[in-house]
């Protein structure tokens, strides 16, 4: 009898922390404004994406990472994993301060022909290393770039004992190596953000740099400090054609930071651009220091930090602070004589797709299209065309009037978002100011797309050449979408699809 009762107990025992292991599991991903399909660590401070690789048919994707705070500190390379892009495993910490310094922004390549001699196809990450110590003593050269190999796919890292591989050569801000091979000269090239500019070394093996040369003193949006660059040709009807993509804080269109970038010719020593205009990859204020996936062959897929340094340190979340934007698939498109980077979300999303909701010749005057669609119960896409384009509204609600609304403005020929009264918007001043992007477009037609998630939208207008992308924290969860357009017009498509978590 008492065995008996022993074992029972035991049973159970087992049973209920098999359950609360789950709970605590799930819950993980479930606090209040969680996103459900962009990657966000389970705890801790993120900002920049690191280091994104593919390799053996995972890509990898490390990130500025604080362990041990919801804000920013000692930085850490955290670490986490997906075969599609969608669907993230966080793994072990990848990169630990030592006495360098703590473990700043940079890349991380696949060394296939061994040129820094760690062994055939090795993963190389070439990071800043920034020392806060030589900070408190007022020294300038605080900031050097160091590379740490890794032969087990990222989870182990091995610091070069050479390390720095590229002292400072004097100037406060040098960081954020962004390093491609360049197959002409067979060399890798590396593109530094220095201050004010931008200057790209070359290396035949990742252990000796030689300057090149320097881009951008004068050019392009000088606001603030230049940030995160990335350096990468895309195709356009069979001409290749180099994009820069330089992030700057503050100085972004809608104010803090943003991405700017430039079109033009790269010879593997000098960057020379098509034009000087301002261009930004994303005019929202909330798609930071994004760069692209190495060793994706000519495919170029890109991912930024969703938050703005104006706030992301004081943003009302618990347990961890920041997500990533979805991944976007960068393209050349050509607006009159001048080239365009568009993005739009990765075909991969796709998978998460659950009830799909469609419509043809649809009349928006005013439309609530969630009481046809069903009612948002966490993320989803919306994706509209028109033969024409007029003034429209789309507005994102919940039951206690909180929205969130994105629009066209026909006579500044502009998108918008408006957060103002999103939710929870006084945690810090001008957070509900409006948030405008120039329409680039010249065709009559109305193209677009929305990612929604919990605590964010990502609009792509005109196949992404006018792309916003906001963060907002409502006090319950948006569930309502109905577009307004004081003319009115008729939607030709209209799909909305509802999405499961990415975390399930
Ligand atoms: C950009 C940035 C980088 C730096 C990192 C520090 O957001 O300031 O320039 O390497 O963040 O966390």
């Amino acid at each position: 009898m008492i065995p008996k009762i022993k074992w029972l107990l035991l049973i159970l025992c087992f049973a209920f922390f098999q359950t609360a292991n789950s709970q605590t599991k799930d819950a993980a991903y479930m606090e209040k404004h969680r996103p459900q399909i962009h990657f966000s660590p389970k705890k801790g401070w993120m900002n920049d994406p690191n280091g994104m690789v593919f390799f053996n048919d995972k890509y990898h994707l490390f990130y500025q990472y604080n362990p041990d705070s919801t804000v920013w500190g000692p930085m850490h390379w955290g670490h986490a994993v997906s075969t599609d892009l969608v669907h993230w495993e966080e793994l072990t910490i990848a990169l630990y301060p030592d006495a360098l310094g703590t473990i700043f922004s940079g890349s991380a390549v696949i060394d296939k022909n061994n040129t820094a001699g760690f062994g055939a196809n090795t993963m190389v990450a070439i990071y800043t290393s920034h020392s806060h110590a030589m900070e408190k003593d007022g020294f300038e050269k605080v900031e050097t770039q160091s590379i740490a190999y890794s032969l087990d796919e990222g989870i182990t890292w091995i610091k070069y004992k050479g390390n720095p591989v590229l002292p400072n050569s004097g100037i406060r801000d040098f960081r954020d190596p962004k390093v491609s091979w360049y197959e002409p000269t067979k060399k890798w090239i590396m593109a530094l953000a220095t201050m004010d500019h931008i200057t790209f070394y070359s290396s035949p093996d990742l252990k000796n740099w030689t300057e090149e040369s320097k881009f951008g003193k004068n050019i392009g949006a000088h606001g603030g400090v230049w940030e995160c660059p990335d350096i990468f040709p895309l195709q356009h009807e069979g001409k290749q054609v180099w994009v820069l993509m330089v992030n700057i804080n503050p100085g972004g269109p809608n104010g803090g930071s943003a991405t700017q970038y430039f079109t033009g010719g790269f010879d593997g020593h000098t960057f020379t651009p098509d034009d000087t205009e301002i261009k930004w990859i994303d005019y929202g204020p909330d798609d930071y220091a994004g760069i692209t996936w190495s060793n994706t062959g000519n495919r170029k897929v890109f991912i930024g930090w969703m938050s703005n340094w104006a706030y992301a340190n004081i943003v009302p979340t618990v347990n961890w602070r920041s997500a990533n934007t979805v991944v976007r698939e960068l393209a050349i498109e050509k607006a009159g004589d001048k080239y365009l980077v568009s993005s739009a979300p990765i075909k991969e999303i796709d998978v998460l797709k659950a009830t799909s909701y469609d419509a043809k010749n649809v009349k928006a005057k005013n439309i609530n299209i969630t009481t046809k669609t069903g009612k948002l119960n966490g993320p989803a896409i919306l994706k509209l065309t028109a033969d024409e384009l007029k003034e429209f509204n789309i507005t994102i609600s919940n039951n206690t009037g909180e929205k969130v609304a994105f629009g066209y403005d026909k006579t500044a020929n502009q998108y918008f978002i408006d957060r103002s009264q999103s939710g929870n918007v006084n945690f810090v001043k001008d957070f509900g100011n409006k948030i405008v992007a120039p329409r680039f477009s010249a065709n009559k037609n109305t193209d677009i797309t929305l990612v929604i998630d919990v605590a964010s939208v990502e609009v792509f207008a005109d196949k992404g050449l006018s792309v916003l992308t906001a963060i907002f924290f409502p006090t319950s969860d948006y569930t309502d979408i109905t577009i307004s357009s004081k003319d009115g017009f008729v939607i030709k498509t209209l799909n909305l699809s509802h999405l499961t978590s990415a975390w399930k």
